[in-house]
């Protein structure tokens, strides 16, 4: 009896971490129009106004930096699940990737955005992708946290 309680409560945790709610909120008008103010004072100067990013986006530079890439679906940010995208904007590329002598043009925005504000722009950016490239992040996102 005691047994079968402690499987149960492991099959309802299993559950739980099974399907976690996604990180971005592209379908939240509200989230989304937060995001579209914080993309065009904090994040546009580097990545476009209308997501283009830097020309020659893929070369680095002398310094061995890379340029900013688009954010739109010619870029390569919804290859990445929600959490990493977050982890990105939060705390920079070179954590995010465990690479930590990488060197990069991007900033971090701990301290500098809260939790909420990182996701309301990434949900902006998110909602201007075409439903296909949505769903493939979609399903990128499902893959990570399962
Ligand atoms: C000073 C220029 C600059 C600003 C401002 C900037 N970025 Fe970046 N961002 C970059 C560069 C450069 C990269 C490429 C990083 C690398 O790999 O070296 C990048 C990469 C990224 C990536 C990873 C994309 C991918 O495909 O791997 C995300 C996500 C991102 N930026 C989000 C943001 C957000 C959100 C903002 C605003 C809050 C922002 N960036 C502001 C320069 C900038």
């Amino acid at each position: 009896m005691r047994l079968g309680g402690l499987a149960l409560l492991a099959a309802l945790a299993g559950c739980e971490k099974a399907a976690p709610p996604a990180l971005l909120r592209p379908d939240d008008p509200q989230v989304v129009a937060q995001g579209a103010a914080i993309y065009a004072a904090r994040c546009a100067s580097c990545h476009g106004a209308r997501l283009e990013g830097q020309p020659n986006w893929r070369e680095r530079d002398a310094s061995g930096r890379l340029p900013a890439p688009p954010h739109d679906a010619s870029g390569h940010t919804w290859h990445h699940p929600d959490q990493v995208l977050f982890d990105i904007t939060k705390y920079g590329v070179a954590q995010a990737a465990h690479l930590p002598d990488y060197v990069t043009a991007m900033p971090k925005y701990e301290g500098v955005l809260a939790d909420a504000e990182i996701v309301a722009v990434l949900s902006w950016i998110k909602a201007q992708w075409p439903a296909k490239i949505r769903a493939q992040q979609d399903e990128v996102t499902r893959q990570h946290t399962k």
